[in-house]
């Protein structure tokens, strides 16, 4: 494996690389949620890329990033033993010096659900992708399903910025409870990642109750809350119950819906979602 720090270099690579270039952006503290992208991109693409790039735009002052866990000689094992091509590790000055500035079409998905709470996030994590897609030049991009806003933002900007990128998305990985996997579930023991995984638990019980015919998103979310709070340890940041695509919250489940909620879990902010194809 490749250990890349600057575009140049990184353009050196590239432009001796033919055929499918499959590319896995990541902010690093690898988990099973990231090498399941890698191994989706090996299968596809006949050369893949992992970028590790612990962006600092989409991190609020009151936010993690001092703290965020910080794994990267464990990284560069798993991603030498899954047998990448390239690992993309560029420092700041490298991202916000050095690579070309990029201006991003402005959208109304970046105020909804998770912008509610983080109105920076999507305007660094969509400024970040892009200039990392202007470097790698991917043919494929693999996204995960657990941060499902994210996914549907980057799919607009590819087509607003008419990047000629297949995006992939994979299945939210969970541990054997249920929990999402989440780089910041390394600031969670094992005894409070368990606790924890009660959420995803009660965010299932939406699905239950739909399927049982319950569709008014007033109750469902009531019933969740109520749920939700027998656990003194988590606190509800935000539920939603909204429209897959526009990400506009609906009154009645109907459609394409997406199902998403973020809470702390002992201060440590988690997110889960799923998505509801209803026959309406
Ligand atoms: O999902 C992440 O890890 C980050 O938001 C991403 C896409 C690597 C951009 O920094």
């Amino acid at each position: 494996m490749k250990i890349l720090k600057t575009a140049k270099e990184f353009f050196d690579w590239r432009s001796k690389t033919t055929s499918f270039v499959g590319f896995v952006p990541t902010m690093g503290a690898l988990h099973q949620g990231h090498l399941s992208l890698v191994n989706k991109s090996k299968e596809m693409c006949k050369n893949s890329v992992v970028s590790i790039f612990l962006n600092p735009a989409q991190f609020s002052p009151n936010e993690d990033l001092k703290s965020y866990p910080k794994t990267l000689e464990n990284d560069i094992d798993l991603l030498k033993d899954l047998d990448v091509d390239v690992l993309f590790l560029p420092d700041e000055e490298e991202m916000y010096v050095n690579v070309k500035d990029v201006d991003i079409p402005p959208s109304s998905l970046f105020e909804r659900l998770e912008g509610q709470s983080r109105p920076h996030f999507f305007y660094g994590v969509t400024k970040i992708v892009s200039k990392l897609f202007n470097v790698v030049d991917p043919t494929h991009v693999f996204f995960g399903e657990k941060d499902a806003q994210q996914l549907i933002i980057i799919k607009e900007m590819i087509a607003q910025m008419n990047y000629e990128i297949a995006l992939v998305s994979c299945p939210t990985i969970r541990d054997k409870n249920g929990l999402a996997l989440s780089s910041r579930n390394h600031y969670l023991s094992i005894n409070e990642q368990l606790e924890a995984s009660c959420f995803s638990r009660v965010l299932l019980k939406i699905k239950k109750a739909i399927d049982e015919g319950e569709l008014s998103s007033k109750i469902l979310k009531k019933q969740f809350k109520e749920n939700l709070s027998k656990n003194k340890k988590i606190k509800l940041d935000y539920i939603s119950i909204a429209n897959k695509k526009t990400l506009n919250e609906i009154d009645v489940v109907a459609g394409n819906v997406l199902i998403s909620a973020a809470v702390y879990f002992n201060d440590v902010r988690l997110i889960d979602n799923f998505t509801y194809q209803s026959s309406t």
